[in-house]
C-alpha cells in the first residue's frame, strides 16, 4: 500500500482508534458482549484464506475485533490489576511497532538503548539501589524467574555453565505469592516441591518467624535454601510482605532476597504509601510491572538487581552470537543483560509517559487510586448486604454479598457470573482461604466515585435477585 491508498487507509485506522478511545467513558456502553467460545466462533470468520482478502479486509477485520474485544479502557473494567488507556503510553507503543527496533544491540537500536538505560537507572534510584542494573522483561512472571536465576547464580556461580542439582535447592515464597513463582521453580529446575509456601498472618503477609522455621527445617534436611521471594502487593489481597524483617533473615542465612513488586511497586512514588515497601533497598533484586498500576500498555515490566555482574553472568552467551555482539560495544549492548534475543522496545512508551507527568504525576495517580479504594471500602462497609473479606492496604477490594441460609461461595460465584454475562462491571472471582470473594481493583484512570457506586449497586441487585428479594432479569 502506498500513496493515496495508504493515506486513506491510515485515515480509516485513525478514525477507528479515535472512536474506540472516545467511547471509553460514554454512558450505557458495555465492557464486553459476553458470548461463550463456541457461540463466538460461530459468529466470527476466523479462517486464514489461501488467497489474501485484500487490503479492505484489514479495516473490516479490525472492526470485527474492536466490536468483540473486552473494552479494557472502560472505567467499569476492574477485573485484573490494570485497566484504562494511558494515551502517552499508547503513542509510544504505536511508535515502537512502527519503528520495530530490537533491543539487543546499541548498533541496531541506539536511541532506544539509551532510553531503556535511563529508565533502568531512574527506577534503580527510586528503589534505592546505588549500583546495579536491570532489564525490561516480558512481565512480572519473567522477572520472578530472573530473580530466582540470579539467586541460583549467586549461590552457585558455575551453575550457568555446569547446571546444578535442583532437587537440593529450596526457595521460599508466601502462601499468597503469585503462581508464576511455581513456574519459575519448574523452569530453573528445583521443581514445585522445592518451593516452600510460608504461612501468612491474617492480613496476608508472610510471617518472618515461620520463614525462619522453614529455613531451619530445610537446612536440617541437608538441602540448600537459596532464594526468598517476598511480595509487595499480592495478587488477591494486595498485601505487602515485611521486607525489612525478611531481609535480615535472608542476609543472616546468605539467601538471595527477590521482591515481586509487579503489582505494588508503584507505591514507591508516593511519600504517603512508600512505607509499604520499607527496606526494599536491602533486597537483592526486584521486579516491577509498569503495565499494572502505572497503566502502560502490556507489556512493560522491569527487573532490577543490585548485582550487575550476576545478571550479566546469568545472561552470558560467550562469543556464540558473533554476528550481533562485538567487543567494542560490550558496555552498551543490552542483549548482554537479557534472556531474550529479539526483544521489543517496551521502554519508549514508559519514557514518554513518564516525561509527560513526572514522578509527581505517578504519585498523584497512586494516591488517587488509594483514596478511591478507601471510598469503595466504605461503600462495602456501609452496605448491610456486603462484607469486606480482608483488611485493605492497596487498591484490591475483596468483599462478598451475605445472605442467611445460602452457600455464600455459590451465591457470590453466581453474582459474578451474572455480572460477567451482563457485560458492564467486570470484576474477578478470587479465593481467600476457603472463601470465594469478589475482587475489584482500582487501577484505571477513568474510575470515579460514581462508577464505584454503580459497581456496588450492581452486586447488590444481582445478589437480591438470586435470593429472590427482587424479581430477576435473568
Ligand atoms: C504479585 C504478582 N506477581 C507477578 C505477576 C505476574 O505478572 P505478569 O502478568 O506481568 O507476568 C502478577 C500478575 O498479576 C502478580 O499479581
Amino acid at each position: 500500500m502506498r500513496g493515496t491508498e495508504l493515506t486513506q487507509f491510515l485515515d480509516g485506522l485513525i478514525e477507528r482508534i479515535d472512536s474506540y478511545i472516545q467511547s471509553s467513558d460514554e454512558p450505557d456502553q458495555k465492557t464486553v458482549d459476553f458470548l461463550n467460545a463456541e457461540s463466538r466462533r460461530k459468529v466470527t470468520d476466523l479462517s486464514l484464506p489461501l488467497e489474501g482478502n485484500g487490503s479492505q479486509s484489514i479495516l473490516d477485520d479490525i472492526d470485527s475485533f474492536l466490536r468483540q474485544c473486552v473494552k479494557t479502557n472502560r472505567p467499569e473494567f476492574m477485573n485484573p490489576l490494570w485497566g484504562g488507556l494511558n494515551i502517552a503510553g499508547f503513542a509510544g507503543e504505536v511508535i515502537s511497532a512502527l519503528t520495530n527496533q530490537s533491543m539487543y544491540t546499541y548498533e541496531l537500536s541506539p536511541i532506544a538503548t539509551l532510553i531503556e538505560k535511563a529508565i533502568i537507572e531512574r527506577m534503580m534510584e527510586i528503589v534505592g539501589y546505588g549500583d546495579g542494573f536491570g532489564t525490561l522483561t516480558t512481565g512480572g512472571s519473567n522477572g520472578n524467574m530472573l530473580g530466582m536465576l540470579c539467586a541460583r547464580q549467586s549461590i552457585n556461580p558455575l551453575s550457568s555453565l555446569d547446571g546444578f542439582d535442583g532437587s537440593k535447592h529450596v526457595a521460599f515464597v508466601s502462601a499468597e505469592a503469585h503462581y508464576s513463582t511455581l513456574m519459575s521453580a519448574n523452569v530453573i529446575g528445583i521443581g514445585h516441591q522445592n518451593l516452600v509456601k510460608v504461612s501468612c498472618d491474617s492480613r496476608g503477609r508472610m510471617k518472618p518467624q515461620s520463614l525462619l522455621e522453614e529455613i531451619n527445617r530445610v537446612i536440617g534436611s541437608d538441602r540448600i535454601p537459596f532464594c526468598i521471594i517476598a511480595t509487595s502487593g499480592t495478587t488477591v489481597r494486595g498485601s505487602f510482605d515485611p521486607i525489612r524483617e525478611l531481609a535480615t533473615i535472608a542476609h543472616d542465612n546468605n539467601i538471595w532476597l527477590h521482591v515481586d513488586a509487579a503489582w505494588g511497586g508503584s507505591c514507591l512514588f508516593s511519600k504517603r504509601h512508600r512505607y509499604l515497601m520499607d527496606g526494599i533497598e536491602l533486597a537483592d533484586s526486584v521486579c516491577w510491572d509498569a503495565h499494572k498500576m502505572m497503566g502502560l500498555p502490556l507489556i512493560c515490566s522491569v527487573f532490577l538487581t543490585k548485582h550487575k555482574s550476576i545478571l550479566r553472568a546469568v545472561c552470558a552467551h560467550g562469543d556464540a552470537a558473533h554476528y550481533l555482539f562485538h567487543e567494542d560495544s560490550k558496555d552498551v549492548d543490552l542483549g548482554r543483560y537479557s534472556l531474550q534475543c529479539g526483544r521489543r522496545n517496551d521502554s519508549l512508551k514508559l519514557w514518554i509517559a513518564w516525561r509527560e507527568i513526572g514522578d509527581a504525576g505517578w504519585a498523584r495517580m497512586v494516591e488517587k487510586y488509594c483514596e478511591l479504594s478507601d471510598y469503595l471500602e466504605n461503600l462495602v462497609i456501609e452496605n448491610e448486604h456486603l462484607s469486606m473479606m480482608s483488611e485493605r492496604k492497596w487498591s484490591n477490594i475483596c468483599f462478598r454479598f451475605e445472605a442467611d441460609g445460602y452457600d455464600l461461595n455459590e451465591l457470590n460465584t453466581e453474582i459474578r457470573n451474572r455480572m460477567m454475562r451482563e457485560g458492564i462491571h467486570l470484576v474477578s472471582r478470587s479465593n481467600i482461604g476457603d472463601d470465594i470473594v469478589i475482587r475489584a481493583v482500582v487501577a484505571n484512570p477513568l474510575i470515579d466515585e460514581e462508577v464505584l457506586r454503580s459497581l456496588i449497586a450492581s452486586v447488590e441487585r444481582h445478589g437480591k435477585e438470586i435470593i429472590n428479594q427482587i424479581p430477576s432479569e435473568f
